[in-house]
């Protein structure tokens, strides 16, 4: 069947890539809304590729019409950087959670299945040794630790959209990308500390001949996921064969890819020498610790250790990741290094 999928946010590191893919494995048409188009290039004069320049806050006529038109509805627009939540929390408020709230609104309205990027930051502080979707606590610090109003905006969303699929009839499939890598995530050529995820912010510090901060030491853990399983992934989650996704929430991560910082800075550094081009330059830069209030500001806390769960996605999706931690490293370094 032919799909009309709306992505709002289609120029973003998940819609770009997932745009990528729908073009090229699938016969669904994609309408997508962007405030830029720099990473779309290649898609842009695609048949089935309707794009349009604007904002989700300002061209709202545009948004409604789409959703009542589309079979699904991906709201992709959001502040992912944990520097922003800290440094402007009202502005990841209004925009990740009052701007999606609307929109969430409208899918109900015209019933248009939503498919939502909720976050692996809901579970926050939890110290289960695997973050469940069903079961596991969702485990935040003080209010005055303003870096938990992204996950609270989103857990919040999270909340109101199975709220509406269970009283008003909402088609809706959650799912909670864990910390995914790969090409064009974040600006690694702007040189600002602080204004990148962690894989993007150290390929910049390389190249920039800049020394890679690691805060508080870098004992602290992620599952890093290679963007084109949690892209495949979603293609599943879209498809919805059987309804099998319906009224689900899935985490999208790779749980044998779960390492420290410390290792992570020191596996990049070590990759980025075998780039003849950036050689010299990586081994000029030192890895050395700062203090998380001195990196981000007192408002930070920050997450020791995070495995998704992925037996959802493996059972109900027949999805799991296939990209080893080292393999996606070099995608990505490749992606900006190489050449
Ligand atoms: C991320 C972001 O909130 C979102 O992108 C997303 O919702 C979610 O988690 C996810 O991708 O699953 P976090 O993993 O803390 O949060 O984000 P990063 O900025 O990538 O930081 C990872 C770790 O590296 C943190 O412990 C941070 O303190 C550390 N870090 C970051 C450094 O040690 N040095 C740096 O220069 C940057």
């Amino acid at each position: 069947m032919s799909l009309k999928i709306l992505i709002l946010g289609v120029n973003g590191f998940i819609g770009n890539a997932l745009t990528t893919a729908i073009l090229k494995e699938t016969n669904w048409q994609v309408f997508g809304m962007d405030i830029a188009s720099d990473k779309l290039s290649g898609n842009l004069s695609h048949p089935h590729f309707h794009f349009i320049e604007g904002d989700i806050s300002i061209n709202k006529e545009w948004i409604a019409y789409h959703i009542k038109k589309c079979d699904v509805a991906l709201p992709l627009v959001a502040i992912a950087t944990p520097s922003i939540y800290v440094k402007d929390p009202l502005r990841v408020f209004e925009l990740d959670f009052e701007s999606n709230l609307d929109i969430v609104r409208q899918c109900l309205k015209y019933k248009t299945r939503v498919i939502f990027p909720s976050t692996s930051e809901v579970y926050g502080m939890c110290n289960e040794p695997e973050f469940n979707e069903e079961t596991s606590n969702l485990v935040l610090g003080p209010i005055q630790k303003e870096r938990w109003i992204y996950s609270a905006s989103k857990q919040l969303l999270d909340r109101v959209i199975y709220a509406y699929g269970k009283h008003q009839g909402l088609a809706f499939t959650l799912f909670r990308p864990f910390n995914w890598i790969g090409p064009k995530q974040d600006n690694v050529f702007d040189e600002k500390e602080g204004s990148s995820r962690v894989v993007s912010q150290f390929i910049s510090n390389i190249i920039h001949k800049k020394n890679i901060h690691l805060v508080d030491g870098g004992a602290q853990r992620r599952s890093f996921t290679f963007l084109d399983d949690g892209i495949d992934c979603l293609l599943k989650i879209i498809e919805n064969k059987n309804h099998c996704a319906n009224g689900k929430i899935f985490n999208i991560g790779n749980p044998a890819n779960d390492a420290s910082i410390k290792i992570l800075a020191e596996t990049i550094l070590a990759l980025a020498k075998t780039y003849p081009k950036y050689k010299e330059r990586a081994e000029q830069v030192k890895i050395i610790d700062v203090d998380s209030k001195d990196y981000y500001g007192s408002g930070y806390q920050d997450v020791s250790a995070r495995i998704p769960s992925i037996k959802n996605a493996e059972e109900i999706l027949g999805w799991s990741p296939k990209t080893d931690l080292n393999t996606a490293l070099k995608k990505t370094l490749d992606y900006y290094l190489g050449g």
